[in-house]
């Protein structure tokens, strides 16, 4: 597993459990912005077809991971209610190197590697706050699913890249994101 460079705190634990439905719309959000994000990626690199292929799985169980929450939102009279801002994912897209498509592909391999771990360790911490019942056993799938999709983008990147040229901008962009969820107002949110 990635080594993350900011630890979550548990006052962001106490913040979800005081308003667990706010945490699942903005995770909905989330779910469905990452399902678009790797079908836009397939879409971009039609000449690297096992890219395509796996980001097609993703994107499908992606997409399941967002109509399992909204299945968990309805079950409790919500609704996934209006995205806001993401703080959080704008401010890692300001790290992305647009000017060569190689350069900004392996950015956002390294990135969205980077946000499944992340997302890995808070899912891990929402369960073990949460009492047993159906959240929770959905979270401790998930934990399972982000960690397994930490690993893809990672593999992906070196199998498209040479070895010091990831390792090299892998740790740049640790830092970045340590420093971008550091700054984040501690909420009822994935971030
Ligand atoms: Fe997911
Ligand atoms: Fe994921």
């Amino acid at each position: 597993m990635l080594r993350l460079r900011y630890q979550t705190p548990s006052t962001w634990q106490d913040a979800v459990l005081a308003d667990l439905n706010a945490f699942l719309r903005d995770h909905a959000h989330a779910e469905r912005k990452v399902a678009s994000s790797a079908m836009a990626l397939a879409g971009q690199h039609h000449r690297r077809p096992e890219l395509v292929a796996e980001m097609i799985d993703l994107a499908l169980e992606e997409l399941t991971h967002f109509k399992q929450v909204h299945d968990l939102l309805v079950a409790r009279g919500q609704t996934i209610g209006q995205d806001g801002p993401d703080l959080y994912m704008g401010g890692l897209f300001k790290q992305l190197r647009r000017r060569d498509v190689n350069e900004y592909l392996l950015d956002r391999l390294l990135l969205f590697g980077i946000v499944e771990a992340r997302g890995c360790e808070r899912f891990q911490m929402v369960t073990e706050v949460l009492p047993e019942g159906p959240v929770r056993a959905f979270y401790l799938e998930l934990t399972r699913c982000e960690a397994r999709h930490h690993a893809l983008f990672l593999r992906l990147a070196r199998q498209f890249f040479e070895a010091d040229r990831v390792e090299e901008r892998l740790d740049a962009l640790l830092d970045a994101e340590a420093e971008v969820v550091a700054g984040l107002v501690i909420r009822s949110a994935l971030h």
